[in-house]
């Protein structure tokens, strides 16, 4: 009797060393203080340079960092160049519109001659992310880092995870609820499209062949279809036109996109399914109420999304070449 109690102890011991032992390998703030206390200044210093040459680089650095959490988690998986084996996440079709690719190899050749092997790629991503949305006078938002590179970089999960822009609103949520990010974690990030373009490849469909007919999206204002039309994508076939999501003010981060969306001027399917529930709705009103919450909550929701699958501790790699697996 006595023995078994005191085993039955030892097995608590057991499980709660487990359990501490498994939470404890976690992102924290400043992970890189010690191992290479200027990581981060060398990342802000790098990015503050770029951007301010560059500001629609922010955006290409934003979209970079959600492509890479949404698919297998923010491990850097989204960097890594395909081999003659293996399709990586960058061969599917979302790829081709990925850019800042060469933005973060160039912070990482940096860092690895600071600190060889200690900072990983996946967590360039998050900083980078960040700090550009900063230098264009966006909201901040805490990045703990500690994340590591993943060893697994696969075309098939990039369809199977990345939200796509004729989704509606029922898929696009499934899509979040896959990473664990709720409604007002879709209708915030989503608001990342008030910076950036577009391709009219992306809406071509939508604006001259909807249904087959050669219609448009009857969810899209005419006028702006029109508008469309005759001064941005002026023909079905147009490859390489770019449009602003939120026009006229593609690199300041305000509430311009959720204007937009009101207006029924939302670019992609996905903006404009936005407007498809009351919840949503009132997402949207409730950020347009004041600058300073959407920039707050954004703040939240990007810190959440930074968190999807990361890879902590003895997990993964710290990558030499943010293109190549080790
Ligand atoms: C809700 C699901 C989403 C869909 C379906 C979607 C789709 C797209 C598409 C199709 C483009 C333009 C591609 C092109 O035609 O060149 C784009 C651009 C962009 N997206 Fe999203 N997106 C989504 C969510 C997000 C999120 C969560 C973020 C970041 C937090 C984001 C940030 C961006 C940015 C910044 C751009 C502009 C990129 C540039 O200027 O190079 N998007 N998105
Ligand atoms: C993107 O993917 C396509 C195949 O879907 C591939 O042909 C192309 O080379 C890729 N582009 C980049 C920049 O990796
Ligand atoms: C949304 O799209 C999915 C997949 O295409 C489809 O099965 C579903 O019926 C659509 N839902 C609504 C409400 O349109
Ligand atoms: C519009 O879509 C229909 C049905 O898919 C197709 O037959 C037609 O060729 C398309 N028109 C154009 C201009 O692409």
């Amino acid at each position: 009797m006595k023995m078994g109690s005191h085993s039955y102890l030892k097995v608590w011991i057991l499980c709660l060393t487990a359990l501490i032992g498994a939470t404890s390998a976690q992102l924290e703030l400043g992970f890189y203080a010690k191992s290479c206390p200027k990581a981060e200044q060398i990342i802000l210093n790098y990015v503050n340079q770029h951007i301010t040459k560059v500001p629609s680089m922010a955006a290409a650095l934003l979209r970079l960092h959600f492509h890479d959490c949404f698919v297998n988690g923010c491990d850097g998986s989204v960097l890594v160049a395909s081999t003659k084996n293996n399709q990586a996440e960058k061969e599917a079709p979302p790829n081709l519109t990925l850019r800042g690719f060469d933005v973060i190899e160039e912070i990482k050749s940096i860092l690895e001659a600071q600190c060889p092997g200690v900072v990983s790629c996946a967590d360039i991503v998050a900083l980078a992310a960040r700090d550009s949305v900063g230098v264009i006078g966006g909201p901040h938002w805490n990045v703990p880092t500690g994340r590591r590179d993943g060893l697994v970089s696969s075309a098939a999960l990039t369809l199977q995870f990345l939200p796509a822009p004729f989704q509606n609103l029922t898929t696009l949520i499934a899509h979040f609820t896959q990473v664990g990010l709720d409604i007002k974690d879709l209708v915030l990030l989503s608001g990342a499209h008030t910076i950036g373009v577009g391709h009219c490849s992306t809406i071509a469909t939508r604006i001259y062949n909807f249904t087959g007919n050669g219609d448009a999206d009857p969810s899209l204002d005419s006028n702006y279809v029109q508008n469309l039309k005759t001064t941005k994508c002026k023909s079905i076939g147009d490859q390489t036109t770019l449009i602003e999501m939120d026009p006229g003010s593609r690199d300041s981060f305000d509430l311009g996109y959720y204007k937009q969306l009101l207006k029924r001027r939302g670019l992609f399917q996905s903006d404009s399914a936005l407007l498809d529930s009351v919840a949503t709705r009132n997402i949207i009103n409730h950020e347009l109420s004041s600058l300073d919450t959407f920039y707050r909550e954004f703040g939240i929701s990007m810190e959440k999304m930074g968190r999807i699958g990361v890879l902590t501790g003895k997990q993964g790699e710290i990558r030499k070449i943010c293109s190549k697996i080790n």
